[in-house]
């Protein structure tokens, strides 16, 4: 380009050509290049997809999990959760829960608390079968883990987690999932129940408003709220909210506030909330430090200890 115009520069002072002739030369030269290049990005894009296609042929490769289909029984559990001297390492000889034992009776709400990689979302993963543990047994309804078929226990636990997933569809499928036996009354009732009907009535579309993947229009709040809708759609026996401090809007968080102590009535509740605020109702609060059940009791019986929950709630408080 420098040299196109230095010596067309130089034609033009001499006037062999115009001016006009060198800068459309130079328009047209680049218009040339210019799908050259794109074909170079095109190329790049292509290596990208590759690598992506990659890793999908390599995750399909993995052996599926044992499904345990013969034992499959759409049973329905009583809620009864003991976890009994558990120990679990993701990588051989580094322990992330150790020698954890506890026991929810059917209806009974819990609370999990402790610093962020104590071990919280780890008991989660364990009970719904998502890791196998090393030692120890965990039981629901007194029968281990191993006997149920992966299936029953997802069935049979309603999780609410940190980053909740919305599919591309519309409101009412991300609520009733797959589940067609949902009539649309009862997704609308699931969802006045939890507080969701208000945001979504005011969508233009409403139930049937397009959401995309990931629900990049909702709020965290209002995927919250979704999710509590898809639990209470699924009315299962144990439920488990695994929350992220999240910056929640006050009002929002009222709403979920309210949601969260109707859904868990007759359900045993596992609730890991940062907000202490959140999990003082509970019957019973335990406190994992460092993968260790270090203290377990009632809000104000910790208090009184004066042990770590006490400094947790007074990091938050003061
Ligand atoms: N899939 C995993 N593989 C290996 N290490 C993990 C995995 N998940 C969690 N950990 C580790 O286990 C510990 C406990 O994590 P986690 O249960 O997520 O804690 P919390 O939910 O209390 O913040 C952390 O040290 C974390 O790095
Ligand atoms: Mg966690």
């Amino acid at each position: 380009m420098a040299v196109i115009i230095w010596y067309g520069g130089g034609q033009v002072l001499r006037d062999a050509i115009t001016i006009g002739l060198l800068m459309a030369f130079t328009q047209y030269i680049q218009k040339l290049f210019r799908p050259i290049n794109d074909f170079s990005e095109k190329f790049n894009v292509l290596q990208g997809a590759l690598a992506g296609a990659e890793r999908i042929f390599d995750l399909m490769d993995q052996p599926t999990e044992e499904y345990r289909e013969n034992l499959l029984s759409d049973i329905k559990f009583a809620g009864e959760i003991e976890f009994d001297h558990v120990w679990l390492a993701y990588n051989p000889g580094e322990w992330v829960l150790k020698d954890i034992s506890f026991k929810i009776k059917p209806g009974e709400k819990i609370a999990l608390v402790g610093h962020t990689g104590s071990g919280k979302t780890s008991i989660v993963n364990l009970m719904l079968g998502m890791y196998p543990y090393q030692k120890g047994e965990i039981r629901i309804d007194g029968k281990p883990l191993s006997s149920y078929a992966l299936h029953d226990i997802r069935a049979n636990i309603g999780i609410v987690q940190q980053d909740v997933f919305i599919f591309s569809g519309n409101i009412r499928d991300n609520i009733a999932l797959n589940n067609d036996k949902l009539t649309d009354e009862e997704v609308v009732q699931v969802a006045k129940y939890v507080n969701a009907d208000k945001f979504i009535c005011k969508l233009p579309q409403k139930y049937q408003e397009p959401v995309m993947e990931r629900g990049a229009t909702l709020s965290t709040g209002q995927r919250q709220l979704i999710a509590f809708a898809r639990v209470l759609a699924y009315d299962p026996s144990i439920f488990i909210l695994d929350e992220a401090t999240s910056n929640i809007d006050t009002e929002t968080e009222l709403l979920i506030q309210d949601a969260l102590k109707k859904i868990v009535v007759n359900r045993s509740s596992i609730i890991i909330a940062h907000r202490l605020s959140t999990i003082q109702h509970v019957d019973r609060i335990l406190v994992l430090h460092k993968g260790e059940l270090v203290e377990e009791g009632s809000h104000f019986d910790l208090l009184d200890k004066e042990g770590l929950y006490y400094d947790l709630y007074r990091l938050q408080y003061t």
